[in-house]
């Protein structure tokens, strides 16, 4: 049953919401869906792990049943979260698509750019909802980059300097391993991470033309980089230096610090979400943002929800299509296939 027919054919106006895999980011949806539940538009109803202790843990936090199959979610819900690692991903999207039911899945989409192609090929095809968990495209402090490049009010972009980091996240926080086995994770911290900032360098600047790249494995474990520089061209002209490292200093769980300069601005970001903001322009002013004050920057740059949960629930309950999908999605895997395909050539450019 599609999105819109439920709200045509039976009335329902809150959305049955299932969860496929109730690890971390499982977790963290279904606390940002506690808003659209607080308003009666959603109630998460079902979820499976293989992992019973999670599941049943996840049962109790957000009141849900806990199911003994992913067909099981499938069934008792009217649109379904798949949050497994990423090698699980492909079957399930599959599995929910072919039951014509709106889905959120994280990213990245598949292991590889053949993978991700075919997942997006699979749910067009299906004619469903679907929304990816590139979420960044929902924070304010990259919105406000987004706004400000894109306005034109700095001139041209002439360069951009993308740094992120983090501890390498088979270990703390995460609370699991398989990032570190490449047959779940697919590759490094350029896939499994930086695919968030491939999307957002290619939504401020526009379209990329070529990529070069070069990687490294310090810690050594098979098949995943821990280290990723790529340069990525510009149609524009402007040029971005990506840096992508996963270390192990405990005390950065995740970082990124972001300049663009414009022929006649300096924009500045330091933190994913609220900043601090940093404009210095042309006539010798400069401004900082920080914090909350962030949000509202965003907000009254464009009437986009900072919350990408509630946005799928309303994309699900109007029957539209969601934002960020999972075109927009293939798109960062095309560019992160490049830079591996660069990477295997010593850093050969590849156009994309
Ligand atoms: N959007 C983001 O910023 C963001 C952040 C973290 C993770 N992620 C992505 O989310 C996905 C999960 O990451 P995580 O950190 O939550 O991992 P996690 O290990 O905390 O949770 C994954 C869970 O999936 C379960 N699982 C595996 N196969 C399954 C299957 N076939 N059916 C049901 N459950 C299954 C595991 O038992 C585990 O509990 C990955 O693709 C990751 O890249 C995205």
């Amino acid at each position: 049953m599609r999105a819109n027919q439920l709200m045509l054919h039976t009335g329902v106006v809150t959305v049955r919401i299932g969860f496929i895999g109730c690890g971390l980011i499982g977790r963290s949806h279904a606390t940002k869906l506690q808003e659209p539940v607080g308003e009666g538009l959603a109630k998460i109803v079902s979820a499976f792990d293989p992992d019973v202790d999670r599941a049943q843990a996840f049962g109790e936090q957000f009141a849900a049943t806990r199911a003994d199959s992913a067909e099981r979610v499938i069934d008792e819900s009217d649109a379904v979260y798949v949050a497994t690692w990423t090698a699980a991903h492909p079957e399930l999207v599959e599995m929910v698509a072919a039951a014509g039911k709106p889905v959120f899945c994280e990213k990245p989409l598949g292991v590889d750019l053949a993978t991700s192609q075919k997942m997006v090929d699979t749910v067009e095809a299906a004619g469903v909802i679907n929304q990816v968990g590139l979420v960044l495209r929902n924070s304010p402090s990259f919105r406000w980059l987004y706004h400000q490049v894109r306005s034109g009010e700095h001139g041209a972009p002439m360069s951009m300097v993308f740094r992120d980091d983090q501890y390498i996240p088979t270990q703390g926080a995460y609370g699991s391993t398989w990032r570190g086995d490449v047959g779940k994770a697919g590759a490094g911290t350029l896939l499994e991470h930086s695919i968030h900032d491939l999307d957002l360098i290619e939504w401020i600047l526009g379209p990329i033309e070529r990529v070069t790249c070069l990687t490294a494995n310090s810690h050594g474990i098979e098949g995943i980089e821990d280290q990723a520089t790529v340069t990525l061209q510009a149609a524009s002209g402007a040029i971005c230096t990506l840096s992508s490292t996963w270390h192990d200093v405990m005390t950065r769980p995740s970082q990124r610090l972001v300049e663009v300069l414009c022929r006649d601005g300096y924009l500045a970001l330091d933190g994913d979400w609220h900043g601090p903001l940093r404009r210095d322009v042309n006539d010798g002013q400069s401004t900082i943002e920080a914090g909350e004050s962030t949000i509202g920057v965003a907000a009254e740059l464009d009437g986009l929800g900072t919350n990408p949960d509630a946005a799928f629930v309303n994309a699900v309950l109007e029957g539209r299509p969601a934002y960020p999908d999972f075109r927009i999605a293939l798109r960062a895997h095309e560019l992160c296939d490049a830079a591996y395909r660069s990477a295997d050539r010593n850093g050969e450019p590849v156009d994309v």
